[in-house]
């Protein structure tokens, strides 16, 4: 009889090669799938490490004489035997194992499973919701373990290179106040303090700058954070953040240590070398050439101002627009000139999604310009229009007349949707910009105030600080994103480190006195008491993995994600609670 409590292993089920040919060898593992062949049983017996066949011979192994037939798959089994080569010809190349087998003397089954709800099988994908529900089974059918060992391998490489570069590993709290990156918080109500809450963190970042005034130097976590948001395939409530922030040091240096590790990141976890430096672009241009603050660089199609010949033409739409301090923005569709009706409509509605009135287009055939606003224009127009959008023959030029944010957001979409769908995007290539030079603040019609673009903490280039008083919209913030094929990776600046400047930007934004210091008092104090100048960055993690792991969804690099209604499918949560823990928090539900 084994020894029914050792459940040791010689080897992994990915270890065994033909120099083990003859090793008595003890394997563990599921039974991915069995077939039979007469008096012999093949298992794939399965673990993370790979795949071993195993093969139960029941005139040698006794104790498969009763088991073979009860074997089913995700059956947890031991295998005690002996390693054999393949016979010719049945090696399997595309196995690492495969050129061995193992031949069993003794089988035993640890545990029995259920039939599971799916087949687990790496190359059958099952529809998500089913996934999410049944996460332990997804996560043990394959890919999604391999995007978790990339992502371990993402943040061990990250870990190195800040190791080495002096920074530590401080924990900050998740019981906190509220920190303001834009979003809604999640609440805690305290129970020791009826009626108070503590805000889960939307980011360290008030408490990484405190650790610079404490003289920490260079700081970094891989920070959970938490955003009560509307999600997307790139957003999660709670999501993982590479966090850093450092003394001494300017935008340069803060570009520089982030390529380090970017560099780091993709040689340690993928083999793939990226040149560094990364290049930069300003805001501005990156939203009057791409249409968005993120640019994926790796195709054409740039938007073009068209405005001032637009404005001399006699299509009301586009005068009105430019007359009422608007603009048109052109863009060029290459090969699109055979668009149907159809095509030009649906592309029309989706215009429409990003807030534009219209799309009105014209097309470059060999006939010449084809499109029912030609009318309109002179032939010098129309070849304006074609110049200055870079369009030829065959190709589509679209046109949105608007508010500047209006058309950039239009055809910025319009022209990632087309670049995927026309096939334009070469896979292989990871784009990395520098986002630089953004405005400080921006004006929230809502709130009819002024709100920061990144965050109040950011600070504004020295020479603009007089504009405080002025023109707060034309002010330049010191802040950077690092965009990667047109996703938002990583976004941090350098700080306010002096507390009149820090209370001029509450002034700014029309957060008064009183309310600065009873949201943010201990942050003020802090700075009283010499603050370093200082900086930082944080790295969104899961879209970092999710691009290596060439996956859409960050859903598909995280162990447990919630789906878009911010719900575990797994665990139910969120969830209601009985009524002695909301009477313990002095809490009543009131749904009316
Ligand atoms: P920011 O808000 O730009 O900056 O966040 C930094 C990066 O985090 C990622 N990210 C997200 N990923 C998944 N789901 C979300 N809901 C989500 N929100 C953000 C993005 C983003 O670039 N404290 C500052 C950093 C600093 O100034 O140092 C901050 O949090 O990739
Ligand atoms: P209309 O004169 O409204 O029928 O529009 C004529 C064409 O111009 C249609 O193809 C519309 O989609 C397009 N259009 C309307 N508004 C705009 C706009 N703001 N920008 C660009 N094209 C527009």
């Amino acid at each position: 009889m084994p020894d029914k409590n050792s459940f040791r292993r010689s080897h992994t089920c990915g270890e065994l090669r033909s120099s083990d040919v003859g090793r008595e060898v003890t394997l563990v593992g599921w039974v991915r799938r069995r077939r039979d062949h007469g008096g012999l049983v093949f298992v794939d017996l399965w673990d993370r490490y790979g795949i071993t066949q195993v093969v139960l011979n029941p005139e040698i192994d006794a104790s498969a004489h009763d088991l073979a037939h009860s074997l089913r798959s995700e059956f947890v089994i031991m295998a005690k035997g002996k390693v054999s080569a393949r016979p010719k010809g049945t090696v399997n190349k595309n196995l690492a194992t495969g050129a061995i087998e193992v031949y069993t003397d003794e089988t035993t089954i640890l545990n029995t499973s259920k039939t599971p709800p799916f087949v687990i099988d790496e190359n059958e994908t099952p529809g998500e919701a089913m996934r999410l529900k049944n996460r332990y089974l997804e996560i043990r059918r394959g890919p999604l373990m391999n995007n978790l060992v990339l992502r371990h391998k993402v943040t061990m490489s990250a870990r190195n290179y800040l190791d080495s570069q002096r920074f530590l590993d401080v924990e900050t709290p998740i019981l906190t106040r509220s920190t303001p990156e834009g979003a809604r918080d999640y609440l805690v109500p305290s129970r020791l303090n009826a009626g108070n809450f503590y805000a889960l963190p939307q980011s360290p970042q008030l408490f990484k700058q405190m650790l610079m005034v404490a003289g920490m130097d260079r700081y970094y976590q891989i920070a959970r954070c938490f955003r009560d948001e509307d999600l997307r395939a790139d957003r999660q409530p709670e999501f993982t953040q590479i966090d850093m922030e450092m003394s001494f040091i300017d935008e340069e240096m803060v570009r520089e240590i982030s390529e380090g590790m970017i560099a780091n990141i993709f040689k340690d976890s993928a083999g793939i070398e990226v040149k560094t430096p990364f290049p930069t672009i300003t805001y501005s241009d990156a939203m009057n050439r791409f249409g968005v603050d993120k640019p994926d660089m790796r195709y054409g199609m740039e938007l073009a101002d068209v405005s001032e010949t637009a404005v001399s033409s006699s299509f009301k739409v586009f005068v009105d627009a430019v007359k009422k301090g608007g603009t048109v923005r052109v863009m060029t569709a290459p090969g699109c000139a055979e668009f149907s009706r159809k095509n030009l409509d649906d592309l029309t509605e989706e215009a429409k999604i990003y807030g534009a009135k219209g799309l009105a287009w014209i097309k470059i055939t060999s006939e010449g310009f084809v499109s029912p606003i030609t009318k309109f224009f002179t032939p010098e127009a129309l070849n304006t229009f074609k110049e200055t959008s870079g369009a030829n023959e065959g190709d589509l030029m679209l046109f949105v007349a608007d508010k500047a944010e209006v058309a950039f957001a239009t055809l910025g979409n319009l022209r990632v949707n087309l670049a995927k769908k026309l096939n334009l995007i070469d896979e292989s290539i990871y784009s990395f910009v520098w986002v630089t030079d953004f405005p400080l603040v921006e004006y929230d019609d809502e709130a009819k105030r002024y709100v920061a673009l990144h965050h109040p903490f950011t600070s504004p280039v020295e020479e603009d600080i007089p504009l405080f008083d002025t023109d707060p919209l034309k002010m330049r913030a010191r802040a950077y994103d690092l965009a990667l094929n047109g996703v938002e990776i990583g976004g941090g600046s350098i700080r306010i480190h002096k507390q009149e400047i820090q209370s001029k930007m509450f002034k700014a934004l029309a957060i008064d006195e009183e309310e600065a210091r009873q949201k943010f008092g201990f942050l003020l104090d802090a700075l009283e008491f010499g603050a370093p100048p200082h900086g930082g960055i944080a790295f969104g993690l899961d879209r970092l993995v999710a691009i290596l792991s060439k996956t859409d969804s960050i859903r598909d690099v995280i162990a447990f994600p919630k789906t878009q209604k911010g719900q575990c499918m797994l665990t139910e949560a969120p969830a209601g609670v009985d009524k002695k823990q909301l009477r313990d928090l002095s809490l009543k539900i009131d749904r009316s």
